[in-house]
């Protein structure tokens, strides 16, 4: 028999999701971000789940792009970071991907290029989280060269990205919002704007603009600190799920796993669970990170192995070698595991390796109703 480590994945919690956010973004089109493999999901297999009731997918480059157009998918696809050479833009041309323009250079390769067909365009504006994106006091010119291009197709839309989104009480969302209000009052009463990322688009309604572009929210997980997914009405699209390959009968006293950290208080029995971070389970997982093993909470013990883990069975006492334990999704809310790490909801996802198998739970109710 194989390794049992598996990542159960839910068509219907993803729709339920989806649903939740057309809700509360209801006047607006939505973008479902589906870069860096789909947050860890699978590129291919939720992009076509979300096809049929999204507007656009949102990739990082495009050669995640062309790996959806290759297994047919149509909708229009924005590329979040642009391109990244100029014959890029010939492709995005004749595939008619969305193009996000956030750097001068992109405008010159733009210039010596003939585009076989106008390019859908999104002006980056960096209204104030410093990463990607015109400065706001240059960018009016941008907008200009970009309007008057005849290789752009017009109207030309304008997007910026929250830094603190996740932190309503952080000042820098207003100023955020105030800097992409204020410079969308300039342009073309044609352009259409996109602010919102999934904390956006349930902390800020006035912000939602024509897109809004939810990425962890789509597959469950809570962006917003202080809130649960459940808080928010979303259903974890990932589960995480092994088995118990062995247990021990540990006395009082006695080392578990590498570097001995954790040490038995009692006697007490350790079960050993199928799944490290070779896997992608966080090395940075304390001792007390929740498990699930038969349902019922369990607590990590010893250091992350790369095949591994080691986990306290006292609250468990009848689990026996084969029993399922589940890491994080169905009943144990993947922020409560990353509470215990170095890490996020965001990185525990997209961290999860190729030797887990992926499986597509059937979609049985008809919950699209309304998507
Ligand atoms: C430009 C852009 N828009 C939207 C998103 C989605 O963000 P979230 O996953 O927080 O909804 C991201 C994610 O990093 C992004 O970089």
């Amino acid at each position: 028999m194989s390794r049992t480590a598996v990542a159960i994945l839910s068509t219907e919690n993803l729709l339920h999701n989806l649903k939740v956010i057309k809700g509360k973004a209801p006047q607006s089109k939505v973008i479902g971000m589906v870069k860096a493999n789909a947050y860890g999901h699978g590129l291919r297999s939720v992009s076509t789940r979300l096809e049929r009731h999204v507007d656009m997918l949102g990739v990082a480059s495009i050669d995640e792009a062309l790996i959806l157009r290759k297994i047919g998918v149509q909708i229009p696809i924005i590329l979040a970071e642009g391109v990244f050479e100029p014959n890029e833009l010939l492709v995005a041309s004749t595939e008619g991907f969305h193009v996000v323009f956030h750097e001068e250079v992109q405008l010159q390769w733009l210039a010596n290029l003939s585009c076989p067909l106008p390019i859908q365009a999104w002006l980056k504006i960096d209204s104030g989280m410093g990463r990607l994106g015109f400065d706001i006091d240059k960018a009016p010119g941008f907008y200009d060269q970009l309007s008057q291009s005849r290789q752009i197709a017009q109207p030309i839309r304008v997007m910026s990205h929250l830094a603190c989104a996740d932190d309503p009480d952080n000042p820098l969302n207003q100023r955020q919002i105030k800097a992409f209000n204020d410079f969308i009052q300039n342009i073309s009463d044609q352009s259409e704007y996109s602010l919102c990322n999934s904390a956006g688009v349930f902390q800020y309604p006035t912000s939602h603009h024509h897109f809004v572009r939810p990425g962890i929210a789509l597959y469950g997980a809570s962006p917003i600190l202080g809130k649960s997914a459940a808080d928010l009405n979303l259903k974890p699209v990932m589960t995480l799920q092994t088995s118990l390959i062995g247990i021990k009968e540990m006395t009082k006293g006695s080392p578990v796993g590498y570097g001995a950290r954790y040490t038995c208080p009692e006697d007490m029995r350790v079960g050993i669970v199928a799944f490290g971070y070779g896997d992608g389970y966080p090395r940075s997982a304390q001792d007390g990170t929740p498990i699930l093993v038969n349902n019922t909470r369990c607590k990590l013990v010893g250091r992350v192995s790369m095949d591994m883990i080691a986990v306290d069975l006292r609250s468990c006492p009848n689990a026996k070698v084969g029993d399922p334990v589940i890491l994080w999704g169905n009943d144990l809310p993947i922020e409560e595991v990353a509470a215990f790490t170095d890490n996020v909801s965001y990185d525990l996802l997209t961290g999860v390796q190729n030797r887990v198998k992926f499986h597509w739970t059937r979609y049985l109710n008809n919950t699209t109703n309304g998507l």
